[in-house]
């Protein structure tokens, strides 16, 4: 275990006076670099006017001006806000509300669907949709059913839209089907293509499916446009938000909705509403901070330092394909993973010794068994980037040896 205590743009210093590049973003939510001074200016600002406040009977103009600003960047149709604190409460929020917009209508659905090894967090619902069983295993028996369908492919659609036009045809009583748009994260950052996925989602789509894309990881740019959903030609009717929400300077999430399920919401009966409400709802400094975030998320200059670390993890996974060291390489934006040539469980010594191994090099990365994978920060210079490639080729060249 190391102890931090200090961070700065990539950088990580430890209690020794180490430091490390963060290549992984801190789970994917720094994406413009730590403290970045931006943030941390509109964060000192806002502490001097308002801080946490019920966000209930109040608003505030930090949750205006957020929700302003981000409505006009969502996908086309996602037009209202539900604030929360954190992926897994963005992902409960989007399953209610798939679940209560047929309620509310009187429409008995109430099944969910979602992909094989998906992940969209460690509560309960969260739990119940994602498909990696290692996290789960304990809760089993106290999970919602989940139907999941494979994670489509060349050569599999074929078959999956036949079984999903027969399923639902049969029982139309599935309300939502949730999601990872293009990349699965915790699943070992495995990809799929967007010309895939969009036929699944127009099959659901035209059997009334509400779709919940969980953007909690690949949103606000890492799969190379601001939102994975951009690269679909079907857009969703919720999405989940959070980690680079704030560009990690606060917890906060947010669930998006388009006007259609918000009306179905809006009534005279009180039971009609979305009875979710968390203490720490909207709290301004995480608005202020997410703003500023929002405003580095398409800054010309930031978009173009991502750009260019796409292009350089794109280069890498073409060069090291074919290593004997490697089964398999991708890229998608940001995102570059590669398997080993070798079996690794996903917690045991061996990963444990690997992820030792950048640390003891000043890397910070965290392998999902036999994957290392990297998702800089989009300031990440080519230099710094080559240095996190040329890491990954010193650990090529000696895993024969540690293992
Ligand atoms: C796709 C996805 N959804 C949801 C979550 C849960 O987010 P949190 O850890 O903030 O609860 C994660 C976390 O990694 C995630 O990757």
């Amino acid at each position: 275990m190391t102890a931090l205590v200090r961070s700065e743009g990539i950088y990580l210093f430890d209690e020794e006076g180490n430091r490390y590049m963060d290549g992984i973003s801190s789970w994917y939510t720094t994406v413009y670099g730590h403290r970045h001074p931006h943030i941390v200016d509109a964060m000192k600002h806002q502490l001097d006017q308002l801080d946490q406040v019920v966000f209930s009977g109040f608003t505030h103009e930090p949750a205006v001006l957020l929700s302003e600003k981000l409505a006009a960047l969502l996908p086309v149709g996602q037009q209202k806000l539900f604030f929360s604190d954190n992926g897994s409460t963005a992902v409960e929020i989007g399953i209610k509300m798939a679940l209560q917009y047929f309620h509310n209508q009187g429409q008995p659905k109430t099944v969910l669907m979602a992909l094989n090894d998906g992940f969209h967090g460690d509560t309960f619902g969260a739990m119940s949709v994602s498909g990696l069983s290692v996290y789960n295993g304990p809760f089993e028996a106290h999970l919602m059913q989940v139907e999941r369908i494979e994670v489509p492919r060349q050569d599999n659609i074929q078959g999956l839209i036949d079984h999903l036009e027969a399923r639902l045809s049969d029982r139309p009583d599935v309300a939502g089907f949730i999601y990872e748009p293009l990349v699965q994260g915790a699943a070992a950052m495995q990809m799929h293509e967007a010309e895939h996925l969009d036929q699944i989602l127009a099959v659901l789509r035209k059997h009334g499916v509400l779709l919940i894309a969980d953007e909690v990881m690949t949103g606000f740019g890492k799969t190379g446009t601001l939102w994975a959903s951009d690269q679909l030609q079907v857009k969703p009717d919720i999405m989940c938000l959070s980690k680079a929400l704030t560009a990690g300077a606060l917890p906060m999430a947010v669930t998006t909705c388009t006007q259609q399920i918000y009306d179905a919401f809006y009534s005279d009966h009180t039971a009609h509403g979305l009875f979710h409400g968390h203490t720490y709802t909207a709290h301004p400094l995480a608005c202020a901070a997410a703003t500023a975030a929002l405003d580095l998320a398409v800054d010309p200059e930031v978009v173009q330092r991502r750009k260019n670390i796409e292009v350089m993890q794109a280069a890498y996974a073409t060069k090291r394909a074919g290593h004997p060291q490697v089964a398999r390489i991708r890229a998608k934006g940001v995102i570059m993973a590669l398997d080993l040539a070798v079996e690794i469980p996903r917690y045991g010594s061996f990963r444990d010794t690997m992820y030792r191994w950048f640390m003891d090099r000043g890397l910070s990365i965290r392998p999902l068994g036999a994957t290392l994978y990297l998702m800089p920060p989009f300031i990440t210079t080519a230099e710094e980037l080559q240095q996190m490639h040329d890491l990954f080729d010193q650990f090529l060249d000696e895993i024969p040896q540690l293992m």
